[in-house]
């Protein structure tokens, strides 16, 4: 009898064993195919002023749209995830063109086919990098970055590659973490040349592209972004700030505390960025948000 049971055990065990092997080459297979697919992509023309007002837009859009908080505060890149063994090795670029960053000759069309599209110069796409979120710069807004960006003095910082990981390969392959944005995106979508920048829900939206990668396009929240990440709240009118006036609004991200005496965490509702956004700017960002 237990002779039986310790068979049949190890049978099952096998089996499941085998299965989970099996998963794991199917998920592999997919997700290599995936990574280095190489995209026909021609982006647009693109002029660059680097006049003083561009350099100034530029810099403060790079905090307020997070470049800086991954690609740290000199864009001198830094290890954004660093778990090879189960989610992965990720670097957030280098920007620069110092020793480990750019390569040489790295232009205006390398610039737009990353930010706008989410793939790197060889046509394969570019890990993590929330394009998605950037796709629809306008052109003023996406010359402002590349003048600042481009414009900045050599870091030299090398890093290994990215990596992906084992449990990265699987969560990917679940479609539980956002791994290639460039699948995603609309890679037709052709930029406008500029927004009425005014206090208006229009306004608001273009401005809020960038809390969609974590609040969902419809900014109701939603289930966190990866492991260990807390959920994401709801934040259109039917959340809390629905029922704050626009002033609380904007003390909220200023400071990084709700009017419900919430502090939040800037590693996970990324307020300093944020913060750089003007008092108007933020005002159309919640006239928007109320009216979802
Ligand atoms: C959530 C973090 C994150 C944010 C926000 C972000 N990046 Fe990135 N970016 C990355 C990562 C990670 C990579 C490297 C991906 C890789 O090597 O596969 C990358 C790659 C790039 C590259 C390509 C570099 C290369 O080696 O080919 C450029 C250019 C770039 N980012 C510019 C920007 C700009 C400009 C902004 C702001 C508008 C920005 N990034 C915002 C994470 C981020
Ligand atoms: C990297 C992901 C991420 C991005 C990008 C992001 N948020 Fe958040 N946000 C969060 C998370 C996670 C929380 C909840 C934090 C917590 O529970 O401590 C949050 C909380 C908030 C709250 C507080 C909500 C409440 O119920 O108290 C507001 C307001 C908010 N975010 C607004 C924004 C706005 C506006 C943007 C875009 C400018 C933005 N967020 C971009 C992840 C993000």
């Amino acid at each position: 009898m237990i002779r039986k049971i310790v068979k049949i055990t190890g049978i099952v065990l096998a089996g499941l064993f085998l299965l989970t092997a099996v998963f794991y080459l199917v998920a592999y297979q997919d997700i290599q195919e995936r990574i280095n697919k190489v995209y026909d992509i021609n982006p647009e023309p693109i002029t660059v002023h680097y006049d003083t007002t561009s350099i100034q837009l530029g810099t403060r859009l790079a905090i307020a749209k997070g470049c800086t908080g991954c690609h740290s505060a000199d864009l001198g890149g830094r290890i954004f995830i660093d778990d090879a063994h189960k989610l992965g090795y990720f670097v957030a670029s280098n920007l620069t063109s110092g020793k480990g960053g750019l390569p040489e000759g790295y232009g205006y069309r390398d610039w737009v086919l990353a930010i706008k599209h989410g793939i790197r110069r060889n046509g394969k796409p570019l890990f993590i990098m929330p394009s998605h979120e950037f796709n629809s710069l306008t052109e003023r807004d996406m010359g402002a970055i590349i003048a600042y960006a481009s414009n900045l003095p050599a870091i030299n910082r090398e890093f290994e590659k990215s990596q992906l990981g084992p449990l990265g390969t699987v969560l990917t392959y679940l479609n539980k973490i956002p791994l290639l944005p460039a699948e995603k995106i609309d890679h037709s979508r052709k930029m406008v040349k500029q927004v009425k920048a005014e206090v208006s829900a229009d306004y608001g939206k273009y401005l809020s592209a960038t809390c969609q990668g974590c609040h969902r396009p419809n900014m109701k929240g939603g289930e966190p972004l990866a492991p260990g990440f807390p959920p994401v709240p709801d934040i259109s009118s039917t959340g809390h700030p629905g029922s704050w006036t626009h002033d609380q609004f904007v003390t909220t991200i200023r400071t990084g505390k709700t009017p419900e005496g919430k502090p939040l965490d800037p590693k996970e509702m990324p307020w300093k960025s944020a913060s750089a956004f003007t008092d108007d700017e933020l005002t159309a960002i919640h006239l928007y948000l109320n009216s979802l």
